[in-house]
């Protein structure tokens, strides 16, 4: 009994030492040490033995089934660590930290918007930045000669039409999308338009040279200057919170009449005045008003049946409130400091 013992531990021990993987450690573990394995054969055996030699069989069978226990254990804990250091998932090493991309604070307020008037039944639309003389000015009913034009100076592209006019530049506001989505969609209609605009004047901490504004056009039968602040307030209490107040004042756009600029009541200190409202109480964020007839009318809509509303809002603007963030030079800047912080 006692050379069988030594012949399987030393077979054993042989057969462990070549094992590669833990097929190989499965088969070992069936032949050697599961219940129907050769150990369990042997001792087995040891009831028909003297009692003499069932003590000291007894004792040197448990001794080899606890080290080729331990020994077993052993291995199939150092192939289970070679596995996984040859494969891509090995649980021992740290993880890997993937750098986490994140939404420019434009992109978010943008967001925000057009959820905002997608769930008022808005289109999101887009327009194109390299646009023409008469559609960014012209049929906006700023025609060559009007004063407004001095109002919006942009950068003009060195190519001319067939007329041979320099007709080309770079589009000073979205509103241009509202010429574009009347003669594509007709009335009635409701549209969104976020986009990039381009203006050439001296930079400062309020004034881009590239800028995002975001235009809201509704024309439809019976559209009043009612539904037009509605709008406005709604916007206001869903950007800024449920007791915003909108206060509309007068101002000159030539493709609107009448034409105001909304304000609202400062998010920061609830109308009392701060050094973020410059202690007025109140944040001048959009620029709106009823459609103009001839407007309509460059846009193919009758202005005898139809009128509209439209309104500006200033992106860059809208962030740096929201934010906090005191200087629109440095949306551009591509400073990661900056950057990372939304
Ligand atoms: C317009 O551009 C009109 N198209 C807005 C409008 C649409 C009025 C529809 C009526 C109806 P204004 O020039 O005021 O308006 O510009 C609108 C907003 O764009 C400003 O309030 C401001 O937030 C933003 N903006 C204008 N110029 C700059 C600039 N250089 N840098 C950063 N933001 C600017």
């Amino acid at each position: 009994m006692k050379n069988k013992l030594n012949k399987l531990r030393a077979e054993f021990l042989e057969q462990l030492a070549q094992a590669k993987n833990s097929e190989h450690l499965r088969e070992l573990e069936l032949k050697f040490l599961s219940r129907k394995g050769q150990l369990s054969e042997l001792m087995g055996g040891l009831k028909d033995l003297s009692a003499d030699l069932k003590k000291e069989a007894g004792e040197l069978a448990n001794n080899v089934k606890q080290e080729l226990q331990e020994k077993f254990l052993e291995m199939s804990q150092t192939l289970n660590l070679r596995v996984s250091k040859n494969s891509e998932t090995d649980v021992t090493l740290p993880g890997n930290k993937l750098a986490q991309g994140h939404l420019n604070p434009i992109t978010l307020v943008q967001s925000e918007l057009e959820d905002i008037f997608l769930s008022l039944g808005f289109m999101i639309l887009d327009g194109p930045e390299l646009e023409s003389d008469y559609y960014n000015f012209t049929a906006l009913n700023v025609p060559p000669t009007h004063p407004a034009r001095d109002m919006q100076d942009t950068f003009y592209v060195d190519y001319k039409n067939k007329d041979g006019q320099y007709d080309l530049l770079m589009r000073t506001q979205t509103s241009p999308v509202q010429i574009r989505a009347m003669q594509k969609y007709g009335a009635p209609l409701k549209a969104l338009i976020p986009g990039r605009c381009f203006r050439n004047e001296a930079t400062d901490a309020r004034h881009e040279h590239t800028f995002y504004q975001v235009e809201g056009l509704l024309v439809g039968k019976d559209i009043s200057f009612s539904n037009l602040k509605s709008f406005l307030e709604i916007v206001g209490q869903r950007l800024f919170g449920p007791n915003t107040k909108l206060r509309m004042r007068p101002k000159f756009f030539p493709f609107v009449e009448p034409g105001n600029n909304g304000e609202y009541t400062c998010f920061l200190c609830q109308g009392k005045g701060c050094r973020v409202c410059k202690n007025t109480g109140w944040l001048e964020i959009v620029g709106a008003g009823l459609v103009h007839p001839d407007v309509l009318r460059a846009g193919g809509i009758d202005p005898e049946v139809y009128s509209g509303l439209a309104f500006g809002f200033g992106l860059n603007r809208l962030a740096m409130l929201k934010y906090n963030i005191n200087d629109v030079r440095l949306f551009n800047s591509g400073d990661l400091k900056f950057l990372e912080q939304f």
